[in-house]
């Protein structure tokens, strides 16, 4: 039934039902009063008056019966005309004319639904609901469900109402600072700022970089606005250069250089960006349309994308292995979308190492390129972000220098690796390459061969990026390699060294340096290398035992190539010679300073080696009587060249020297285990060192030396001090005791002090001129101390010999002494022909002076001696027997040594007939003290008549 209403009525109702949201009412009224309620009025009422909290759903049926303008009013439906019963027509005119109607268009709507109220409708009703009640939720239903309706509500719905919702409340949780309908007017660059704004701001933003790309730029970018030049000149980019149309898309490129500046504050977001987005064509318009690119502009933009994707490569600062992944798999990701044969993964190419030819030999590798890598990364004018094989090659070999260097623990970027490789700065390239081969052998598993041969492998590419192995001799000038400006053949040095520090096992170094067919150093360099190596190892080593450690090492080392080192290098030999002295002072307890263990170095710069021993001997009780291991230390410390060296320290013993040295070292050796003897109360020792030893020495300075070949200037001062230390050594309780007396003397106390005469002789053999007083004054006191200890046991001796007679001849005592043949050849046949002379010293000397005689030859500085001390003259054979020598000793020795000399060659021969009288007991004392004096002091003679110590050969001259 219908309700008689004047029109201005009708109007008012139907504001009072939209107003409380009768929607239904408002369908009758439309549906019974349809010339008045036209659709447009209706939209505006509803537009002005419909409460914006209310739900889409309830009204949308009622926009669709608009649009058809069919209505379907509820059949139940009782309008409550009331409010407008009580109005006149001309008070209800006045009131719809204070309506204020909202009209349907504005200013920034869509030109093409100019005409379209309900499109019109649309839009305004949603930007009034975002900005009334922020209901954003309800928005999609209202205008999904007239998509269709025209492409500018579909293109509304997907370019602002998507973006701006997915922002806001679906991807995110954060009510924009503007209204949808201010969004709609933002400029392109601030759009894509606001859009993004969250991308980057958590953790986690990286794994959804890519839905925000596709979800919320996607969906903005699908509207004719953000294409400005395909609607100002009607032209595709395809119809002219395509590369000329730079901003085909601003909105786009705002979004590349998001994604570049990312990649230096937030390499993640870049990363996972590019890695999640496959660029302008990856888009997710939520099902409600589809991306429309052709063929150029899709080109074009995946340049664009290829491009800032290399850019970011480049800029991310990070020189960790997950950045340096990252950055590859960006050029993972640019190679696929080029359709290039896919690459591998970053572990993999660093293994394989793979040369690159046409890299190597493209002109991009010029150092004037490198400011690409810092400037204007997007411009079209960039070599190095211009996608293409070639940059992507150089990608790929920056990243990997930039990876292996790295992981080797030397941080570098890929800008970084990028700039070493490429600038002409090779002391920068050095630095890095010292820097990677200390991290290279700190780090190294050090057993592990194939450690090192990668390392070397990693190496060589580093150097050049592999244009040796791709081009041979072509690639003598490298253009790129983060080494490329340091020789190869220091490379191999360094990496040689670093080798043998490290790895114990030499087979590689071996393999490498010295069975390979193409050897990379000449074999006199790495001889050098290995002795070096040798040389470290030793001075590092804690232990002096050469089985362990640091010795252990070099010696290794050492004979460890034995085609670059040959056993019989004299360099070879001193080292070992050094190996062996180290070693048996391992055996050794050594403190040199206080408190520090002796470690083999100190060895090694010692000033004076010898004296260690001396330390040695000092501290380790008893060790004097080892004298044969001391001297081999000793004969070592010399043939390592320890005691000889150059003005720089280096070991400069001639093939000349050595023999000097190694006397040298024999007698101070020597003289040091006497002394050590003696501070330790054990004189039978030093005794015997200095009659079996020391009595060596004076034979040895008695033998004539070769012609040509005269012996070194040689101080011998250490030998007469030991044998005089050892001559004026008294017994104490603390002495040790004979282990045995042979055919020695009974009496403890006599034997003592033959003994000591014997030394004293050996003294006086060897001993400078200038000391022979001192010797000789003891020498006498020691003699008057024998005699009379011989007459004290003598006298005892009778006293027994009264009991008996006891007389038998000489030779019947067991193990005694039996003379030899009588022939006068040298000192101790003349001694034995005068072993049974009477007893005193000087007889006895006098009957040895015919064989001293003999020895005549060298007397000039016997002469010189005598000049100075006594002014006698004895220069010739034939002098001799004139006395001088006698004035040149003075005192009461010179008597007995003038008469010696003066008469002595009949003497000898009458001496003999004097043996036999004496009785048993006395007669072998006197032959015990006989041999004992006699021998040394018959060699004693031979020397000062015979071979003076001083320097004989500069006499000779
Ligand atoms: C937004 O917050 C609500 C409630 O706090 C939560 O349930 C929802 O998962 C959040 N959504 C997003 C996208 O963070
Ligand atoms: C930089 O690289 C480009 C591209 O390879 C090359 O043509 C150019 O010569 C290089 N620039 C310089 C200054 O060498
Ligand atoms: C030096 O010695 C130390 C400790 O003895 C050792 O760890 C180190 O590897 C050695 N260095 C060389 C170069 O031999
Ligand atoms: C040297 O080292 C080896 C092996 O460790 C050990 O058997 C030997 O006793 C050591 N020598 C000395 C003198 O310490």
């Amino acid at each position: 039934m219908a309700l008689v209403l004047s029109p201005p009525k009708t109007v008012l109702l139907a504001v009072h039902v939209a107003t409380a949201a009768d929607v239904d009412s408002l369908i009758w009224l439309a549906a019974h009063h349809s010339s008045i309620l036209r659709p447009e009025l209706l939209l505006r009422i509803l537009l002005t008056y419909l409460p914006e909290t209310l739900r889409s759903s309830a009204y949308v049926p009622f926009l669709h019966q608009v649009n058809a303008g069919e209505y379907e009013p509820p059949s139940d439906v009782i309008i409550d005309h009331t409010a407008v019963d009580s109005l006149t027509d001309d008070q209800a005119a006045r009131k719809v004319k204070k309506l204020g109607l909202v009209t349907l268009s504005w200013p920034e709507a869509p030109e093409d639904v100019a005409e379209d109220p309900l499109s019109l409708f649309l839009i305004r009703r949603a930007y009034k609901v975002d900005e009334g009640a922020r209901l954003l939720s309800q928005l999609p239903e209202l205008v999904i469900p007239f998509l269709d309706h025209s492409p500018s509500i579909r293109t509304w719905t997907i370019s602002i109402l998507l973006p701006f919702v997915r922002r806001s409340i679906e991807f995110y949780n954060e009510s924009l600072p503007i209204t949808l309908e201010e969004f709609s007017r933002l400029e392109d660059d601030d759009a894509v700022d606001l859009l993004l704004a969250q991308s980057a701001s958590t953790p986690e933003a990286y794994e959804n970089i890519g839905r925000d790309l596709k979800g919320i730029v996607g969906p903005w970018l699908y509207n004719e606005k953000r294409w400005p030049a395909r609607g100002r000149d009607g032209k595709k980019p395809s119809e002219d250069s395509p590369l000329e149309h730079h901003n085909l898309c601003p909105g786009f490129e705002r979004v590349l250089e998001w994604l570049t500046a990312q990649a230096l504050s937030s390499w993640k977001v870049a990363v996972g960006g590019i890695e999640q987005w496959d660029g302008p064509g990856d888009v997710d318009l939520g099902g409600y349309g589809n991306m429309w690119l052709d063929d150029a502009e899709q080109e074009y933009l995946e340049h664009r994308y290829a491009r800032a994707a290399l850019a970011s490569a480049y800029l991310i600062p990070e020189p960790s292995a997950d950045a340096l992944k990252g950055a590859y798999s960006i050029l993972a990701k640019i190679t696929d979308m080029m359709d290039y044969d896919p690459i591998t993964n970053l572990q993999m190419a660093a293994s394989m190492l793979a040369p690159c030819p046409e890299l190597c030999q493209s002109e991009i590798l010029s150092p004037k390129n490198t400011t690409y890598m810092r400037n204007d990364l997007l411009g079209e004018s960039n070599v190095l972000t211009t996608p293409s094989k070639l940059t992507l090659d150089m990608l790929h070999a920056t990243i990997l220098s930039a990876f292996i260097l790295s992981r080797a623990g030397v941080p570098c970027s890929i800008r970084m690796a990028g700039e070493l490789a490429l600038l002409d700065n090779e002391h920068e390239q050095k630095e890095v390459f010292l820097k990677f081969m200390r991290a290279v052998s700190n780090r190294g598993p050090k057993t592990d061969d194939s450690y090192w041969a990668k390392a070397r492998n990693e190496i060589l590419w580093l150097r050049d990026w592999g244009a040796e192995e791709a081009l041979g001799d072509q690639a003598s000038t490298a253009k790129g390699g983060v080494f490329r400006l340091l020789k190869k053949e220091s490379i191999e040095i360094e990496f040689l060294k670093a080798l043998l520090s490290n790895s114990p096992e030499y087979s590689l170094a071996r393999s490498l340096y010295e069975d390979g067919l193409d050897l990379p150093l000449p074999v006199n360099i790495v001889q050098d290398i290995v002795i070096a190596s040798a040389m470290n190892a030793y001075d590092n080593a804690s232990n002096p035992n050469r089985t362990r450690g640091g010795v252990k090492k070099c010696d290794d080392i050492l004979y460890a190539f034995p085609k670059s080192i040959d056993a019989s290098l004299p360099e070879t030999k001193r080292i070992d010679a050094l190996l062996r002295a180290t070693h048996e002072l391992s055996e050794y307890r050594l403190v040199l300073k206080q408190g520090e263990p002796f470690t083999p170095v100190v060895l090694r710069v010692h000033s004076d080696p010898i004296s260690i021993v001396g330390k040695v001997l000092e501290q380790n009780p008893t060790s004097y009587t080892n004298i044969q291991d001391m001297l081999e230390i000793g004969f070592n410390m010399v043939k390592a060249s320890l005691t000889v060296r150059d003005k720089h320290g280096h070991p400069a013993l001639s093939p000349e020297d050595e023999p000097v040295q190694l006397s040298i070292a024999e007698k101070r050796i020597t003289a040091l285990c006497i002394d050590a003897a003696l501070a330790e109360h054990d004189f039978e020792t030093a005794y015997s060192y200095v009659v079996s030893r020391l009595s060596q020495i004076a034979e040895a300075v008695h033998s004539p030396s070769k012609p040509g070949s005269g012996p070194k200037k040689m101080v011998d001062e250490w030998s007469w001090k030991a044998a005089l230390n050892a001559g004026k050594h008294k017994r104490t309780s603390k002495s040790t005791r004979p282990t045995h007396l042979g055919t020695a003397s009974g009496n403890l106390e006599i034997r003592h002090l033959e003994q000591r005469i014997e030394c004293l002789s050996t003294a006086l053999r060897i001993a400078p001129p200038s000391t022979l007083q001192e010797i000789l004054n003891t020498f006498r006191r020691c003699e008057e101390e024998l005699e009379t200890a011989i007459k004290a046991e003598e006298a005892e001796e009778d006293a027994w010999d009264t009991a008996g007679d006891l007389k038998s001849p000489r030779k019947a005592i067991p193990g005694e002494f039996v003379p030899g043949p009588k022939v006068q050849r040298g000192p101790v046949s003349a001694a034995r022909a005068a072993e049974d002379a009477p007893l005193s010293l000087f007889d006895l000397a006098r009957a040895v002076a015919p064989s001293a005689q003999k020895n005549l030859g060298g007397l000039a500085s016997f002469q010189r001696f005598g000049q100075a001390r006594g002014g006698g003259k004895v220069g010739t054979e034939s002098d001799a027997s004139s006395g001088g020598i006698g004035g040149a000793l003075g005192g009461g020795f010179g008597g007995f040594l003038g008469g010696g000399l003066g008469g002595g060659s009949s003497d000898a021969g009458s001496a003999q007939g004097e043996e036999g009288d004496d009785g048993r007991p006395k007669a072998r004392k006197r032959d015990q003290l006989r041999d004992a004096a006699m021998g040394t002091l018959v060699s004693g003679v031979g020397w000062l008549v015979g071979a003076p110590p001083l320097d004989r050969s500069h006499e000779r001259e």
